[in-house]
């Protein structure tokens, strides 16, 4: 995690800085604006951008948007200035974070633009077949698709793979396709040149190059346009790729994996996904089961996330009881290891006993039953609603079921985070109840 801090290290902010060391983050410091900007330029591997409020917070945020770079920004200021906060909301910072700093917000903050801590548990025999497979063909340089439901943990196998492969010292770079504008996404992914488009300034290298030596993950790679499949097909089969408006190709070494929650066969099908494409990713495929699929997973793994969050939030680090885990291994999880995560993450918080009781295990509504029966119900119940109702319902239900996370709401409803907040800005104005952004630490 690669965080550039606009500010002084004097302060709080300096506060701030050790504490996000201590939780892992990289941290590049620059007084001004402008050379923040140059460093984000010149290394595409930053994650977040912290800024202060003694800065102008739009002028960044509107410097980024304007070079087509998609990092979110986090503004940061001493809590009395509300105003000032909100000012800095308004202009498109993603989030505030108040100063003094509070340990537990900037790991969350660093958790949230980060996505998580990256140890694998695996226990269950049909994961462990799979990680063997990933094992085998980590070392090699062939591009993997690994596919799987939302949350059954693709990302995490991906770094399992650059770990156990010969890029292991160089750097490992994700990027989600589904959560980056089409317009941002070629300079995202290739970089640009001065002059390519009104807004860029200067050069700016791409995730490619920031990938170099190492291993480029293509998150949702099924949500890439088909316009710049083909610049992607291209990058892959020459080994070099152009920037925005460049003149001369830029020679990269990088290896490809790719993940989708898609069936990407189906795509190529209708002709959304180019086939050329789809064999040069697909040089190995890795099916991640759903958490349905490998029961034996569910126990290991809420020890592993009790433990990690007791440690996070600094609580003493407590067992699951037995009823508590009975609960939990007879749930069906529609939302796989990270719905289990989160409902641990809760649970650590809410108990008060000696262990985890069954009275902290908040579980989500029961899961639907996806038989062809109840498939025709839902269509026939919907004939007669409006279509505004029903995507109203849609987004509510799926933010529900991922817990308020805007992110993987947006991924699995396949839009983007812009037009989602859009949506849910609209429909609390007009009094409807939205489920709350990180039910959890943040909150
Ligand atoms: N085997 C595992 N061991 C420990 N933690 C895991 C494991 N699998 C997944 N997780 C955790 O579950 C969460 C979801 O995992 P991950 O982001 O890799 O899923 P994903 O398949 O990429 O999801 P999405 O399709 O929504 O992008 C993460 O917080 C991750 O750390
Ligand atoms: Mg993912």
């Amino acid at each position: 995690m690669r965080v550039m801090i606009i500010g002084s290290l004097a302060g709080e902010l300096g506060k701030a800085a050790r504490i996000a060391i201590a939780h892992g983050g990289k941290l590049d410091q620059a007084d001004d604006a402008n050379t923040a900007l140059a460093r984000l330029r010149s290394d595409g591997r930053f994650d977040v951008v912290l800024c202060e409020l003694t800065h102008n917070v739009g002028a960044v945020v509107r410097a980024l948007a304007a070079e087509r770079m998609a990092v979110p920004v986090v503004a940061c200021g001493t809590g009395d200035d509300a105003e000032a906060a909100a000012q800095a909301i308004r202009d498109g910072a993603r989030e505030f974070l108040p100063l003094p700093p509070d340990p537990e917000v900037i790991a969350a903050i660093l958790e949230a633009a980060a996505g998580e801590s990256h140890a694998m548990v695996v226990r269950d025999p049909a994961m462990q077949a799979t990680v063997r497979r990933a094992e085998q063909v980590a070392g090699s340089e062939a591009s993997v698709l690994i596919t799987g439901e939302s949350g059954t943990g693709k990302e995490v196998l991906a770094r399992h793979i650059h770990r156990r492969s010969r890029r292991a010292g160089g750097p490992f770079i994700a990027l989600n396709c589904a959560a980056i504008p089409d317009n941002l996404l070629e300079s995202e992914l290739f970089g640009h040149e001065k002059g390519a488009f009104s807004g860029a300034v200067a050069r700016r290298v791409g995730k490619f190059e920031a990938a170099n030596g190492g291993t480029l993950l293509l998150d949702e790679v099924s949500e890439m346009d088909v316009r710049l499949q083909a610049k992607l097909l291209r990058a892959l089969q020459e080994r070099e790729i152009d920037r925005l408006g460049g003149s001369a190709p830029v020679r990269v070494n990088v290896r490809i994996l790719a993940t989708s929650n898609r069936d990407l066969p189906a795509e190529v099908q209708r002709g959304a996904f180019r086939e050329d494409l789809y064999f040069r990713l697909n040089v190995v495929s890795l099916r991640i089961p759903s958490l349905r699929e490998r029961p034996g997973d569910i126990a290991a793994l809420a020890d592993h996330f009790a433990r990690h969050y007791a440690d996070v939030n600094g609580v003493p680090n407590r067992a699951l009881s037995r009823e508590a885990l009975l609960r939990l291994t007879s749930h069906t999880w529609r939302g796989n290891v990270r719905e289990l995560e989160n409902i641990i993450h809760r649970a650590v918080l809410l108990a008060d006993g000696p262990q985890i009781g069954i009275e902290a295990i908040e579980l989500g509504p029961p899961a639907q039953t996806r038989g062809a029966n109840s498939a025709m119900g839902g269509v026939a119940s919907l004939v007669g609603r409006r279509m505004v109702e029903v995507e109203r319902d849609l987004i509510i239900e799926t933010l529900g079921h991922t817990l308020g996370n805007r992110t993987h709401a947006a991924t699995i409803l396949g839009i983007s985070i812009r037009a989602l907040r859009n949506k849910l800005r609209d429909y609390a104005a007009h009094g409807v109840a939205v489920p709350p952004p990180a039910a959890g630490v943040a909150a």
